[in-house]
C-alpha cells in the first residue's frame, strides 16, 4: 500500500465527505426561534447553480435556544448515505466556519488572480473535503468524525466526551485535533487596492469583503441585523472558562475501542510544533505500532507519521511538510490526500 501511494499519485477520486461547519460562539440572541434551515443554491461570486447541495441554518443551543449558531452543510459529492458525516469546528477562538469553508476543506474558493476590489469571485475548490445533517436522521447512522484545528483542539475532544457521556444512536468514530492553543492573527478588512492578494493574509481579506457584502448574506439567508459587522476571526470573544489541558479527555478516549484519532500537526508550525504535541501523544502511554516513517503524495515526500495503540483504539500521529499553523490552509492537497486516506481506513 505503501508502495503505491510513493510511486503514483492517490487516485483522484473526489473525497467524499458530508461536511456541516459551524460558527461557534455566535452571540445571536433570538429566543423565539429554535432552529431555521434554507437550501442555497446559488452565491454571490459564482456562476450559475452550485453544482452541490448546500444548506445554511440556525442550530439553537442552550435550553431555551437562546444563542443561535449559524452554520454550513454541505452534502458528499461521492456516496451522501455511506460516507462520514464530519463536524468540522474553526478555531481562535473565534474564528468562523468560513475560514475551514474557504480556505482549507470546502467546496469552494476566491479567485485571487486580477482581483480588483469588488466582490470576489468563487471557484470549485479541486480538493474539497465533501463531493449533506443534523435534522436529517437518514444520516444518523453514518460514521461520525469531529474535526477542528488549531484552539478547536480544546473543543473537540469536550464534544466527544459530551457524546460518549451522552450516548444516542450516532457513533462517534473519530476526534482529530491539532493543538492546544493558538494565537489566531487579527485579520484586518481593509480595502487597499495595492494589497498583495497573493500573501496569505491578504487573501482571508477576501472572506471578509465576500462575506459583508449584502447579497451574500441575503443568498445565505442570514437573519437580518444579525451582525453588523462581520470578521473571519473575532479575538474579542468574551468568555468566562479555559481549560489548560485536554490530555486527560485522551487518556479517556484512548481506553475506548470504538473510537479512532488523527492528530496533525504542520511541521513548519511555530505557534504549536508538532514536537510538543508528539511529546503529550507520549505520556498516554500507547503501545507503538506503525513507527515513525515518511507519508507520500504525489510521489514527494508529504510528511512523516507514526501509529500509537491500546486494545483496538488507534491513534494516528502525522505531520505535513512545510505546513504552518492550521497545516489545511497551507498544504490543501497534501492535507484532503491524508484525510481521503484515513477515512478509507488506508495507511497514509
Ligand atoms: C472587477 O472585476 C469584475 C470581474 O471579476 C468585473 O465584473 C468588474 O467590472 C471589475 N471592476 C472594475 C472596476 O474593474
Ligand atoms: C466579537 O464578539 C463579541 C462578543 O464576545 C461581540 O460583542 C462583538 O460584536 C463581536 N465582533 C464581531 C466583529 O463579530
Ligand atoms: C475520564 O473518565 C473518568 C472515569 O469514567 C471520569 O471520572 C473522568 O471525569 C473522565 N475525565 C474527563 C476529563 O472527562
Ligand atoms: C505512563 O507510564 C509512566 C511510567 O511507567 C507512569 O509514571 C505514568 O503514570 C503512566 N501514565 C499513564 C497515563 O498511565
Amino acid at each position: 500500500m505503501e508502495s503505491t501511494h510513493r510511486n503514483s499519485s492517490h487516485p483522484k477520486a473526489m473525497p467524499g465527505f458530508c461536511l456541516l461547519l459551524v460558527v461557534l460562539f455566535s452571540s445571536l440572541t433570538i429566543p423565539e426561534i429554535a432552529s431555521s434551515a434554507t437550501i442555497v443554491k446559488t452565491l454571490p461570486g459564482y456562476d450559475g447553480e452550485l453544482p452541490f447541495s448546500m444548506e445554511t441554518g440556525y442550530i439553537g443551543v442552550g435550553e431555551t435556544d437562546s444563542v443561535q449558531l449559524f452554520y454550513y452543510f454541505v452534502k458528499s459529492q461521492r456516496s451522501p448515505s455511506l460516507d462520514p458525516l464530519i463536524l468540522w469546528l474553526a478555531g481562535g477562538p473565534g474564528c468562523s466556519a468560513l475560514l475551514a469553508f474557504f480556505y482549507e476543506s470546502g467546496p469552494l474558493s476566491f479567485i485571487y488572480d486580477g482581483y480588483n476590489g469588488s466582490l470576489p469571485s468563487l471557484r470549485l475548490n479541486p480538493y474539497t473535503w465533501t463531493k449533506w445533517l443534523l435534522e436529517h436522521p437518514e444520516y444518523i447512522s453514518n460514521q461520525m468524525y469531529v474535526n477542528g484545528d488549531s484552539y478547536s483542539g480544546v473543543i473537540v475532544p469536550l464534544v466527544i466526551q459530551h457524546i460518549l457521556d451522552e450516548p444516542t444512536e450516532a457513533t462517534v468514530n473519530w476526534e482529530r485535533r491539532r493543538s492546544l492553543r493558538e494565537k489566531t492573527q487579527d485579520l484586518l478588512l481593509s480595502h487597499n487596492k495595492d494589497q498583495a492578494y497573493w500573501c496569505r493574509s491578504y487573501q482571508q481579506v477576501l472572506a471578509g469583503i465576500w462575506a459583508n457584502d449584502k447579497t451574500v448574506q441575503a443568498a445565505l439567508n442570514v437573519r437580518e441585523g444579525a451582525k453588523d459587522f462581520w470578521k473571519l476571526c473575532n479575538m474579542s470573544l468574551s468568555y468566562t472558562e479555559e481549560i489548560s489541558s485536554v490530555i486527560e479527555y485522551h487518556r479517556n478516549f484512548s481506553l475506548k475501542s470504538e473510537l479512532r484519532a488523527l492528530i496533525y500537526s504542520g511541521d513548519h508550525d511555530m505557534s504549536v510544533p508538532h514536537i510538543a504535541t508528539r511529546e503529550w501523544i507520549q505520556t498516554l502511554n500507547l503501545t507503538l505500532g506503525d513507527s515513525w516513517r515518511a507519508w507520500y503524495h504525489n510521489g514527494q515526500v508529504a510528511g512523516y507519521t507514526e501509529e500509537y495503540k491500546l486494545n483496538d483504539y488507534v491513534l494516528d500521529f502525522v505531520t505535513v511538510k512545510n505546513g504552518g499553523h492550521i497545516a489545511a490552509l497551507y498544504k490543501q492537497e497534501e492535507c484532503s490526500a491524508m484525510g481521503d486516506r484515513w477515512f478509507a481506513h488506508y495507511p497514509l
